[in-house]
């Protein structure tokens, strides 16, 4: 993010997107110029997004191009997602800001935890549900297989579940076509790439007014870019992060939600991705503030609808900030726990 001035060496475990590898970032520039030379401003993009585009994504995304369309990514998608409901159901743990876009277009937002939805206490057939998997936001939980077929179960208990794909680079897996997918490139590439897409769309949907998708050479690049390689060249294929929170975990030397020492391995499994939510006691703005003050940057909790716990989010820091950030915390949670009694 421009504007924010850390300290010289600061380890940011905010999320934010690291720079392109250099052959990406060439790749990208080589494919913008060509599709620049080719398209003109004043074209259209079709509704549901470039047709090379859904052609390229769908490929590398294994989903059938003619059911996938191209968005802004996944806020600029809930509109469409919410049409003929009034109410979201929300995950708890979640991305709040999705209910503040529900919310701002006047839709009633409820938060429940994933017990309760799979226990079938939150069904409600004139409301959508929306649950992220895999790699949920903040702490990385994954729905397990039996999970996923209870789930399905539900699929006329509401208006539409919508599983949110923002994390699938972590645990690339099929999902059934009952639920709408939704999902974005801006973990991988950042968000100012603006695409996103929904999978699968009926065919209403190419009949909707015009909302967005970039500009049509903007689409074609990526298209080209993805068909080179280019996203692979962000991602590895796919991400294998799962050592990586172990090894932060150690270094921590306390778990985070989700492991510890009461929790079986195949539970453990199921939390993947590069973000873990670590329970702090105490104030957690305090905390914040003071990670930040001894140089570790992270996410208060309740912007994830976690009180009580900070999101250390990993993607791209180097094993050496991994380390440095441990020691950080560890100092500040020792000192903030003998403070705090
Ligand atoms: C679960 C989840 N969904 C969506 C997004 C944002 O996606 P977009 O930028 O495409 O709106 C995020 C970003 O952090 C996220 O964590």
């Amino acid at each position: 993010m421009r504007g924010v001035t850390d300290q010289p060496g600061t380890v940011d475990l905010t999320g934010r997107t690291p720079p392109w590898p250099r052959p990406a970032a060439e790749l990208w520039r080589a494919c913008l110029t060509r599709s620049l030379a080719g398209e003109e401003p004043w074209e259209v993009p079709p509704r549901a997004g470039h047709p090379e585009l859904r052609a390229a994504l769908g490929e590398h995304l294994d989903l059938d191009p003619d059911a996938l369309a191209i968005t802004s990514g996944v806020r600029a998608s809930l509109p469409y997602l919410m049409s003929g409901s009034t109410r979201l159901i929300l995950e708890r743990p979640t991305f709040l800001e999705l209910g503040v876009v529900a919310r701002g277009a006047g839709h009633r937002v409820t938060l429940a935890e994933l017990d309760a939805v799979l226990a079938g206490r939150a069904a409600d057939d004139t409301a959508v549900l929306w649950l992220t998997h895999p790699a949920r936001n903040p702490d990385g939980r994954s729905l397990g297989a039996a999970e996923l077929d209870r789930l399905l179960t539900l699929v006329p208990a509401y208006r539409r579940i919508v599983v949110n794909r923002t994390y699938q680079w972590y645990r690339p897996a099929a999902l059934p076509a009952a639920f709408i997918q939704v999902g974005t490139l801006h973990k991988l590439t950042g968000g100012g790439m603006r695409v996103g897409w929904i999978w699968p769309v009926p065919a209403s949907y190419h009949g909707l007014p015009a909302d967005g998708g970039p500009p049509g050479p903007w689409q074609l690049a990526l298209a080209a870019f993805i068909r080179a390689g280019g996203l692979r060249l962000l991602s590895g294929n796919p991400i294998d992060e799962q050592a990586r929170r172990r090894h932060f975990e150690g270094l921590l030397g306390r778990p985070g939600t989700g492991s510890g020492s009461g929790i079986g391995s195949s539970e453990r499994d199921l939390y993947c991705g590069a973000q873990l939510l670590l329970p702090v006691t105490g104030s957690e703005p305090d905390v914040v503030r003071a990670l930040a003050a001894n140089g570790v940057r992270v996410s208060p909790g309740r912007a994830f609808a976690a009180p009580g716990h900070v999101r250390l989010s990993w993607a791209g820091r180097t094993d050496g900030q991994l380390a440095v950030a441990a020691t950080r915390i560890n100092e500040v949670l020792a000192a903030h726990t003998r403070r705090t009694g």
